[in-house]
């Protein structure tokens, strides 16, 4: 019998809750572990600057929702005398930039954006550890995507000669193994090939250059990169996107030519007044900031010398790499019996076999808290090894190098 379409989906879905789940986990969801006790190390949160539950940035919302007024509306009906046009200005100026125009969430602002600038024949260069809604932006937009090797900008470069110029895609930091993007070099080859560089700052805004403006202003290169893009939901600890553009009449364009814009209802008042009070916060604490960079180097440093491969993290994010779900699991199960909570990627944000447990760091981590993570980690390394074995390799190819693309993303937050 033919099967119906409604048994291609569930058999879909029977892939998952028995292939996935009950097969390769035992029956047990690899990313739901135990629930954190209060004296539990959480480095599962992307609040990099610790600003959720800020007293400002609580206030201000709660001041904004009890006044009520709220809107319904599309973003397309914003205009310049609207309150969200203020704090784009705001958010603009924080990075230097001419104009900005604010999306739902870092995911909206992407696909969004690249829908609004690629098309068929425009070819997308996407570095292949950046943000899957980068990815995703492309196809919607319909343009030619070539994956570039991780942070090769001489593998960028052989791509553009061979299909042209195009719009290069690339994360500041990249979510997955906190490893940094060559920016400056990725700006000379955008110039010299004729393309158009766009940079995900998620998680560098807040975080990274004056004031936290991000690591693009960071590196004197506002100029340089047409367009930056960042979830607010890290630093700035909201539910938001931004997109800061270098030219002042791309805001209307965005509006009415990208479709989350268009098609889905924009952010209410005290989303804006939770985004305005905490990038206050951010422009006011540099303590924060220092005490993010103190934190980070510490537990690098500790991890690396404890045998861990970081894969070149230089931010606060780092990743241990696990190898199979399995280990993963029971990594993270280790973890969080000594009451550190990391957050496990596995595919689709990883590839097979190449499952992650990530920390992020936070400003608000107490030197005694490190000392917890690198003792559980060092336990972690006893117990299970530094280093993953290696993935085995695919039936009838050649074993996987390092270096091959990946689509990655943190679909898991
Ligand atoms: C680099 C990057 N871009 C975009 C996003 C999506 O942001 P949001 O969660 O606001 O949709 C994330 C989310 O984690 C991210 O890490």
């Amino acid at each position: 019998m033919i099967p119906t379409i409604a048994d291609r989906v569930q058999s879909r879905v029977d892939r998952f809750s028995y292939g996935r789940v009950v097969g390769e986990w035992g029956g047990r969801h690899l990313l739901h572990g135990l629930p954190p006790s209060p004296d539990a190390v959480l480095l599962n949160s992307n609040d990099y600057l610790g600003l959720a539950g800020d007293h400002r940035v609580a206030e201000a919302m709660c001041t904004a929702l009890a006044a009520g007024g709220a809107r319904f509306t599309s973003g397309a009906f914003v205009d310049d005398g609207h309150p969200q046009a203020i704090v784009e200005r705001a958010l603009a100026d924080h990075m230097r930039a001419p104009a900005g125009i604010l999306c739902q969430s870092g995911w909206d602002a992407n696909v969004g954006l690249l829908q609004a600038i690629a098309d068929p024949r425009t070819p997308v260069y996407v570095d292949s550890f950046a943000h899957m809604s980068m990815w995703h932006g492309a196809k919607v937009a319909g343009a030619p995507l070539h994956p570039f090797r991780h942070n090769f900008p001489g593998h960028l470069r052989e791509e553009i000669r061979t299909y042209g110029p195009g719009i290069i895609a690339v994360d500041s930091i990249y979510s997955s193994n906190g490893s940094r993007a060559p920016l400056a070099q990725l700006c000379d080859v955008a110039e010299q090939t004729g393309s158009l560089l766009v940079v995900d700052e998620s998680r560098s805004l807040g975080t990274d250059g004056p004031l936290g403006a991000g690591a693009v202003a960071a590196l004197g290169l506002t100029e340089r990169v047409p367009f930056r893009v960042a979830s607010l939901s890290g630093a700035l600890a909201g539910r938001a996107g931004f997109v800061a553009a270098n030219g002042v009449d791309f805001v209307d364009y965005f509006r009415m030519e990208s479709f989350p814009a268009v098609f889905s209802s924009t952010l209410l008042p005290h989303d804006l007044a939770g985004i305005s009070a905490a990038l206050t916060a951010v422009r006011t604490d540099d303590w924060r900031r220092e005490r993010l960079v103190q934190v980070s180097e510490r537990v690098r440093q500790g991890l690396g010398a404890l045998g861990f491969d970081l894969e070149a993290a230089a931010a606060h994010i780092v990743s241990l790499q696990a190898g199979p779900d399995l280990r993963a699991m029971a990594i993270r199960d280790f973890l969080e019996a000594r009451g550190i909570f990391g957050t496990v990627l596995c595919p689709p944000a990883t590839a097979r076999n190449r499952t992650l447990v990530r920390f992020c760091l936070h400003a608000a981590l107490t030197d005694l808290e490190i000392d917890r993570i690198l003792l559980a980690c060092k336990e972690v390394r006893d117990a299970f090894g530094a280093i993953p074995p290696p993935p085995p390799p695919v039936r009838g190819t050649a074993p996987i190098p390092k270096q091959t693309p990946v689509q990655t993303g943190d679909s898991t937050r």
